[in-house]
């Protein structure tokens, strides 16, 4: 088999700080989208609090951490699965459902097509249009999926990523309802990747989902519960399926700060309704900015990042270089399949970082402009 290549992601944070010579707190990191607030501040008390369960191995049913998502999400915990990051169950998915030939939607997250080709199956593409300002194209999917074009293999599996990342885009429960119909006639996996569904929660399928046989949610506490560093996800489907899925898994997958860490996040609802908040407020606001930005287009957001248009002429890789000599780390697109050369993606932080920034793109974008 030939070797996987590797994928490139932003968050890389440590690489910046060697290549840069500096440290990675003088590094203001815009290309993963994490929560501006951080962590709950009942997270660092639960680590302290939990130093003495080093010596021991953690707990490998995740116990208290299913129990707590179960009861969040209204199923029994067997219908849970949690694993080292969402990333973990993305690349489980393939040898656990034996998907073989898996439909995407591009531009999407690289770790899709990645999974796929290390289980040595591979992946039909359909593109988002820009001109719709890459909604997705739910409707193609239904009939791609009732309809395989003359020819081609059939597909074992679709995967959804909603909101979708790089672009920000995100469908409504009935369009994705109406895809988990057509899997379950078809007997095709749908696979719904919510990483950033905290952030438009209206638009996530659990748990109405989670009864469905051919339909797996993933959930991440990454990005909006601001843990990246301890790599928890989770699974959500039908028992069955969690059981294939536990599987190909180690033992072990979550450490032991990690999981008392998200159950302290979880519990934290003052701080979860804050971060929204804050969130959607300064996303509005960046947008409004950045839009106002000579020649840039803005695409319409419901996570916590916004994905833009460069002005003709600029390239995203050359703006992200630019920006990266001064520390500031944004996502460079232009490489992304199915987008365009200008696209880059901003994280939303908090408001003293976004003016930071906007500061130094209106100078940068201007100098090549005079
Ligand atoms: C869309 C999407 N899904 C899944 C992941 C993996 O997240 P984690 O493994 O941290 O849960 C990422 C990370 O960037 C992502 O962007």
């Amino acid at each position: 088999m030939a070797p996987v290549k590797k994928p490139f992601h932003g968050g890389d944070v440590y690489a910046a700080s060697r290549e840069l010579g500096r440290d990675v707190s003088e590094l203001i990191d815009f290309s993963a989208s994490i929560n501006p607030l951080g962590p709950s501040p009942k997270v660092w008390r639960a680590i302290t609090g939990a130093r003495h369960l080093v010596p021991h191995y953690p707990d490998p049913e995740c116990w208290d951490l299913r129990q707590a998502l179960a009861s969040r999400w209204r199923v029994e915990p067997a219908r849970i699965l949690m694993g080292n990051g969402s990333i973990e169950l993305i690349h489980a998915l393939p040898r656990a459902l034996k998907i073989d030939h898996l439909l995407l939607v591009q531009p999407t997250f690289s770790e899709y097509a990645a999974s796929m080709a290390r289980a040595g199956g591979y992946v039909t593409t359909v593109c988002a249009d820009r001109d719709e300002q890459y909604a997705l194209p739910i409707d193609r999917l239904c009939r791609l999926l009732e309809r395989p074009t003359k020819g081609s293999r059939a597909f074992d599996g679709i995967l959804l990523c909603n909101p979708n990342s790089p672009t920000g885009q995100a469908c409504g429960t009935d369009d994705v309802m109406k895809l988990a119909r057509a899997v379950q006639r078809r007997g095709v996996w749908l696979i719904v990747d919510e990483t950033f569904a905290d952030y438009c929660p209206e638009r996530s399928i659990l748990p109405s989902a989670s009864s469905w046989s051919r339909v797996v949610v993933l959930r991440s506490l990454t990005k909006f519960y601001g843990l990246p560093g301890l790599r928890v996800g989770y699974a959500v489907a039908v028992p069955t399926v969690i059981q294939q899925l536990r599987n190909e898994l180690p033992p072990w997958s979550v450490n032991a700060m990690g999981q008392v860490a998200a159950l302290a996040a979880l519990h934290d609802m003052a701080h979860a309704k804050k971060s929204l908040r804050f969130v959607l407020k300064e996303r509005t606001r960046m947008a409004k900015e950045l839009a106002g930005l000579p020649g840039c287009t803005l695409f319409p957001a419901h996570a916590n990042f916004l994905f833009m248009e460069l002005p003709p002429g600029w390239h995203g890789g050359k703006l992200t270089e630019q920006l990266r000599r001064e520390g500031l780390l944004i996502r460079d697109c232009s490489s992304v399949p199915g987008a365009n050369r200008r696209s880059v993606r901003i994280a939303v932080r908090s408001r003293e970082d976004n003016d930071r920034l906007l500061k130094a793109l209106s100078r940068v974008l201007s100098e090549k402009r005079s």
